[in-house]
């Protein structure tokens, strides 16, 4: 078989041609960076974020929220359409925390009164620095159209996966979100991409406080594994074989 092409790699993806004309692969890898650039591996990360980005992304799907997700290939693959990226990401927040908190020097877990969005470039030149409204339309990385639709599906999202997580104990504290655009003939849809797992999201357990998220692993807290395995266990799609079988084989169809 021939070799697939890649696309792109980035820190914890890697995308490759598609089997048929706008599909892409995306592959999940167990690498991560920390604040530092600091790289590092948390064991088994690739296949439980497939599991759940795969799981939210379908269920965002039924409501109504477009998707760039196909279908799950294998354990560390899925089946994704191509979109033409915008180079906007958002964050929505509904607590303080992180860069937030280190901004305006507020303490971790400050409930905001309401949920903000804040826009990010995303740039592999500068460390993707917080943008206005007016540096996006200004420099015409996105329309005020595409802000305006992008805002609707982020707030959706978010009142959506704050229900579902709470359901399961979980408080959903932040999470960054990329968009792109889908054509089809002249028509244009704004569709939800990249993918939402703890490496894009702060989950704090609700009674505890605890994070189950990536910040465990850029904030040398220990048990990193263990808090992407209690994300997937809690939403009930541990892969199959449960931990053990996160190093699995690749190709599983
Ligand atoms: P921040 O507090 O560092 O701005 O992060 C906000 C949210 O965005 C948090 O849930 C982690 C997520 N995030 C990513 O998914 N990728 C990134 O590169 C960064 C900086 C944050």
């Amino acid at each position: 078989m021939a070799r697939r092409k890649q696309i792109y790699e980035g820190k914890s993806k890697i995308l490759f041609e598609g089997p048929e004309p706008g599909t892409l692969v995306q592959y999940f890898k167990d690498d991560a960076l920390d604040r530092d650039n600091r790289k590092g591996t948390i064991t088994g990360k690739g296949v439980i974020n497939n599991r759940i980005s795969e799981y939210l992304m379908g269920l965002l799907g039924e409501i109504g929220v477009p998707t760039h997700f196909i279908r799950r290939l294998n354990m560390r693959e899925q089946l994704i359409r191509e979109l033409e990226m915008i180079p906007v990401a958002l964050v929505v927040r509904n607590v303080v925390a992180g860069r937030m908190a280190k901004r305006l020097s507020m303490p971790e877990g400050t409930p905001l009164p309401r949920s903000i969005v804040e826009y990010y470039l995303k740039s592999d030149d500068v460390e993707d620095p917080m943008i206005a409204e007016e540096h996006i339309t200004a420099f015409d990385w996105a329309g005020t159209q595409d802000l305006d639709d992008m805002m609707a599906l982020a707030l959706r999202v978010n009142d959506f996966l704050n229900g579902l997580f709470y359901g399961v104990g979980l408080r959903l504290v932040d999470f960054r979100l990329e968009f792109g655009r889908l054509w089809e003939g002249d028509f244009m849809r704004i569709v939800l991409a990249d993918e939402i797992s703890p490496d894009t999201c702060r989950l704090w357990d609700i009674k505890t406080n605890e994070k189950l998220d990536k910040d465990r692993f850029r904030r040398d807290l220990g048990h990193v594994e263990e808090a992407y395995q209690e994300v997937a266990s809690r939403l009930g799609i541990l892969p199959e074989g449960g931990p053990r079988d996160m190093k699995g084989p690749e190709v599983m169809q």
